[in-house]
């Protein structure tokens, strides 16, 4: 079969997806619509021109301004349902995905609105088409570690609802050890960990994820390998990279997905995985981050497998539901 039939058809868990990331311009402006939000682009085609970005940052000042129609639960579970059904064509039978709430109790929106609306859209996707689904509360590292904390606080009634915790937002200027406190919290309440680090920042920040925040698995990492020890510490470890070639190529982290390092990550015994970020914004989903990669750097079948094993190996499913898909 063509590899490309093979990607696609592989069973496979997608670990790195912003579900804010996720909202479609055709959502934004339905949810503008239904909230009484008037947005600062005239039609759908307008907002999806704006989509050009020079950095992590230039992404982040307009995903932050789409995530401003989200009001209400049901917005919430519209947004991961839509996720999910596009996941399930794509052969992903589990998912962990990431929410950013301080985006939203920022504007008012409760907390409750926000965890409820996504776990039950997790809920009623499972029992429409099998697929599984958790949910991990990011921190915006760019707020205060004070705020990181009270947003703990606002969410630890639902803590049957999430099953970890990571860190995003601006990366360089807000290392992992700003956050050491409500990790090691964190950590205490039994909840998973991971961090983006080495997306834009150096190996350092990699380090520190690992060894201040106690990160599980490391969102990126793709800067590991300027750093030799840094990799034999990942590979010996078996530490989960998960990798997003099409928000690498589209903010600039590599000039042409040709140049992408992926196949330099898997051959240096990395369990690196490959996710889809932000695919409302950076134009594809799993799938699509999967075929153009291959396609670009030439990675063989053997990598296809190693990946989809990786995606299952790295997922904080617990090791006897993972063997039905091992
Ligand atoms: N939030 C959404 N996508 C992100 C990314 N790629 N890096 C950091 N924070 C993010
Ligand atoms: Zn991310």
């Amino acid at each position: 079969a063509r590899l490309p039939d093979l990607l696609r058809a592989m069973p496979k868990a997608e670990l790195h997806i912003h579900i804010e990331g996720s909202l479609e311009p055709e959502l934004i402006f339905a949810l503008a619509q239904r909230n009484g939000i008037t947005l600062p682009y005239a039609s759908v085609e307008a907002l999806r021109s704006a989509y050009a970005f020079s950095n992590l940052q230039s992404f982040l000042d307009i995903y932050y301004a789409g995530a401003s129609v989200l009001l209400h639960e049901q917005d919430f579970y519209d947004m991961a349902r839509a996720y999910l059904a596009r996941a399930v064509q794509d052969n992903v039978v589990h998912a962990e995905i990431f929410f950013d709430p301080q985006t939203h109790t920022a504007r008012g929106v409760p907390m409750e609105a926000v965890i409820h609306g996504l776990h039950r859209a997790c809920q009623d996707a499972r029992a429409e088409s099998g697929i599984s689904a958790t949910l991990i509360l990011c921190f915006l590292r760019h707020l205060s570690e004070e705020d990181a904390f009270a947003t703990l606080e606002q969410a630890l009634p639902w803590q049957d609802k999430w099953i970890g915790v990571g860190l995003d937002s601006s990366e360089v200027g807000h290392p992992p050890e700003k956050f050491a406190r409500v990790f090691a919290r964190c950590r205490e309440l039994g909840l998973h960990v991971v961090a983006h680090a080495g997306e834009e920042g150096p190996p350092a920040y990699i380090w520190s994820a690992l060894d201040v925040l106690g990160a599980e698995r490391i969102d990126h990492g793709v800067q590991a390998l300027r750093d030799a020890m840094l990799v034999q510490r990942l590979a010996q470890s078996r530490t989960p990279l998960t990798v997003c070639p099409l928000s690498n190529q589209k903010l600039c982290v590599f000039p042409e997905l040709k140049d992408h390092n992926l196949p330099q990550l898997l051959d240096a015994g990395l369990c690196a995985t490959v996710n889809s970020d932000d695919p409302a914004y950076f134009g594809g989903y799993l799938n699509d981050n999967l075929v153009q990669v291959f396609a670009a750097t030439g990675m063989t079948a053997r990598h296809a497998y190693q990946l989809a094993s990786n995606s299952f190996e790295a997922s904080f499913v617990p090791e006897a539901d993972k063997r039905q898909w091992q």
